[in-house]
């Protein structure tokens, strides 16, 4: 395996950093006019620019010898062809299998998964056309109305964001509700809106032991037996996602109930598999099957498209080339479309539990910084917020820009001001303002002299400041499926360049098992013991004001 810092490309990428690092992209841009088109591509109804970013022809020709070198093409053979490259967990990764829209089998372990895959499928049409129907009836007769999903990180995010971004799509008579907080407050607020008798819970946990969710599951399921009087009514009202079926079992859901999944799927990569059964239920199987198109599209484009043309792959060698070589720790998502307001949060859990990493594939201390601090929100709220530290700020933080061309809500002139702005800024942040300009619109503001010389600092804008522009004509589920696959795949080219392991997530476990301990301390049902002066003193108080 290699340590990145030891292949030979990297020296020359950190020389070639230093020679252009001073460089600024309005003389870029100004020295050659194809660099939108060079540094452009295409991809179905998605347009990716990356020509505002700190590179020239020959940081992209090193960038691309940089995945040349990681071994990048036999990595990407070796995850579609079913390897164990989640390592320390002795697992595939396949979700690629889970939107495999081809006939092409793919097998774990020698064995074709593509039947079960396509079984589980069927089995998820059926259930969701049934409750779509309204032949699916609530254990008092009642259509169901309110779908809530308990679930929590991929078993919650993923589908939360694909039912809002597509809500358009969507069956109107049913309304969806995504409870993954272990705040009593979450639940409290989605039954007090639900009808008992004409609600459905599906409990989302691919372990199924999973604290908060098990948690909430329960709530909800004494809420129902209270309300309905009648512990038979559970098996109407409560419906199962899990690959741990004792579990699901245990919990009183009958598995002929259960939609299953597999090992090698890992959580943050699971909507596509029946953890996106909301998804089914609220868009329809038809809908789902677009998002797996889009998705399955993209990974064919990942599988063969050359490295020079590769979108998964240019992102990421973009993404790291700031990371590892401009210092910069963060990336912020500026999202000019409502309907993606969840995906920050659902590529937050995508990038930095993959990437969040310090140790490679090899138990050694990477030498190189990995993954970045994944951030962000709705562009225009943004630029009333956050902005001012990206334009003026001292960190550099690279930025995507999402935009749809056509609006489903043509309101006015909201669209067109809408993409006015998101354009706006990302011109702004990679032209930024001379203090030329500056003066010159300072003295025609009227301002002179020792006034003019004052204010002059706080109206210059360094500029230079790089962004992605990903626009697309409209939000359809096929546009979505590729877009969300080009962000997974863009995680897994920086995994190998960093020689980490995107696929396991072991810096989840000691919070788990303190709080396990904490908790009876807390109920006192054990004397808090054994901890440092302060985690004692915050017990005490709680405790005490509790
Ligand atoms: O604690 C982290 C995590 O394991 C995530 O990786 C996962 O998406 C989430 O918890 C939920 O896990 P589960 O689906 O098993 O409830």
């Amino acid at each position: 395996m290699s340590v990145p810092s030891n292949l030979p490309v990297w020296q020359q990428l950190k020389a070639h950093h230093a020679a252009i690092a001073d460089q600024h992209l309005r003389d870029l841009f100004a020295a050659d006019p194809e660099r939108f088109n060079r540094f452009s591509r295409r991809f179905g109804d998605l347009l990716v620019d990356f020509s505002k970013h700190r590179i020239t022809g020959e940081t992209f020709d090193l960038l691309i010898e940089l995945a040349n070198q990681a071994q990048l093409p036999a990595w990407i053979a070796r995850m579609f062809e079913g390897e164990m490259i989640n390592h320390t967990e002795q697992r595939a990764v396949l979700h690629t299998a889970l939107r495999n829209r081809s006939d092409r089998p793919v097998r774990v372990k020698g064995k074709d998964v593509m039947p079960e895959v396509n079984e589980v499928l069927e089995h998820a049409r059926k259930f969701a056309d049934q409750i779509r129907r309204g032949k699916w009836r609530g254990h008092t007769g009642k259509r169901i109305r309110d779908v809530v999903n308990i679930g929590i990180g991929g078993s919650d995010l993923g589908p939360k964001m694909i039912c809002q971004a597509l809500q358009p799509y969507a069956d109107p008579t049913l309304r969806m509700h995504f409870v993954s907080n272990v705040d009593g407050a979450h639940i409290s607020h989605v039954l007090a809106e639900c009808d008992p008798e004409s609600t459905l819970f599906i409990v989302a946990s691919k372990t199924f032991t999973t604290q908060e969710t098990m948690t909430n599951a329960h709530t909800a399921r004494a809420w129902l037996i209270k309300e309905l009087g009648d512990e038979s009514a559970v098996a109407r009202h409560f419906v199962a996602v899990s690959t741990n079926a004792e579990g699901v079992s245990r919990f009183g859901i009958d598995t002929a109930n259960m939609f299953g999944f597999w090992d090698w799927v890992g959580g943050r990569y699971s909507l596509w598999s029946a953890i996106g059964l909301p998804i089914i239920v609220y868009l329809g199987m038809d809908h789902f099957l677009e998002l797996l198109e889009g998705a399955h599209a993209m990974d064919e484009h990942f599988r063969t498209a050359p490295l020079t043309d590769n979108l998964p792959v240019i992102l990421a060698l973009l993404g790291a080339w700031y990371i590892d070589f401009f210092g910069a720790d963060s990336q912020v998502m500026l999202v000019y479309d409502d309907y993606l307001r969840s995906l920050p949060d659902y590529l937050q859990q995508l990038d930095m539990e993959s990437n969040g990493k310090s140790i490679d594939r090899d138990g050694q201390a990477v030498k190189v910084n990995t993954g970045p601090i994944i951030w962000g929100g709705l562009g225009n709220n943004g630029q009333h917020a956050f902005y001012q530290l990206l334009h003026q700020g001292t960190h550099l933080v690279p930025a995507d820009f999402l935009a749809p061309a056509q609006s489903p809500n043509p309101i006015g002139e909201h669209h067109a001001i809408l993409l006015a702005n998101c354009l706006a800024q990302a011109e702004a942040l990679m032209v930024g303002k001379t203090e030329a300009q500056a003066r010159a619109e300072l003295a025609k503001q009227g301002l002179s002299g020792e006034a003019l010389e004052k204010l002059l600092p706080y109206k210059v804008f360094a500029g230079n400041r790089p962004s992605t522009s990903l626009f697309y004509r409209r939000l359809t589920p096929q546009v979505l499926g590729s877009l969300v696959a080009l962000y997974e795949h863009k995680v897994f080219v920086q995994g190998v360049i960093w020689n980490i392991n995107s696929f396991d997530q072991w810096g989840v476990e000691l919070g788990k098992q303190l709080a396990n301990a904490i908790l009876p301390e807390l109920k006192g049902t054990q004397a808090a013991a054994g901890h440092d002066a302060s985690t004692l003193g915050l017990i005490q108080f709680c405790r005490e004001a509790g």
